[in-house]
Parts: C-alpha cells; structure tokens; sequence
C-alpha cells in the first residue's frame, strides 16, 4: 500500500478528504498544494526549506510525528497565530505513519 489517508481542513473551514502518496517523497505542503488546498502564493512560499511558515498547521489528529527540527522550532517561534499544536508542513513527510492525520491550515499571515 502507497497510498494514505488524511484529512486537510482550509482556512475556510472545509474538511477535504485527501489521498496521499507515500512513495513520491511528497510533504504535507506539497499535497495541499497539489489539491490545490489553498491559493497559490498563500502556502509554500519558501519552497520547503522551513523559512517562511505559509504552511503552518494544527495537527488534530494524535497521529505520532517526527520530532521537530531546530529549523522548524526557530521558524514557529517567530511565525503568528502559533499554538501547542502547530507544524510546519512542509517539514511533514508522507509516510505510512501519517495515515490518519487530520491538520487544519493556520490562517494566512
Ligand atoms: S513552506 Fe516555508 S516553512 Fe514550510
């Protein structure tokens, strides 16, 4: 099995059942992207690099995530509209562990 299975809530509120790929080294950003989640321009701006946080999220569901990098620490302790639950999700990697995840984007910023 490649595929997995979450849940992307927009900044509209709109819960969208997503199926993701496992095996195309694809990232939470670039699935919201690909699905065209939320405007372009408004998440990803910085490519990936976890530099700008347009791709800041609310994990949801208990879904167990890779630690945080320093990178991604030092980007959400600058970023507005953070909270306990907030990720980078360009820095979530789609894997068989994701299966699951629910997240809701943060609010543009
Ligand atoms: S895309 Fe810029 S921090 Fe994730």
């Amino acid at each position: 099995m490649s595929d997995i299975n979450i849940k992307i809530t927009d900044r509209d509120g709109v819960t969208h059942d997503v199926v993701a790929p496992t095996d195309m080294a694809m990232n939470l950003m670039e699935v919201v992207r690909s699905y065209e989640l939320a405007p372009e321009g408004t998440i990803g701006v910085c490519g990936g690099m976890a530099m700008c946080a347009s791709c800041q999220c609310y994990v949801i569901s208990e879904t167990e995530l890779p630690e945080m990098s320093d990178d991604e620490e030092a980007m959400l302790s600058e970023a507005f509209d953070v909270k306990d639950n907030s990720r980078l999700g360009c820095q979530i990697q789609m894997t068989p562990e994701m299966d699951g995840l629910e997240v809701e984007l943060a609010p543009e910023s």
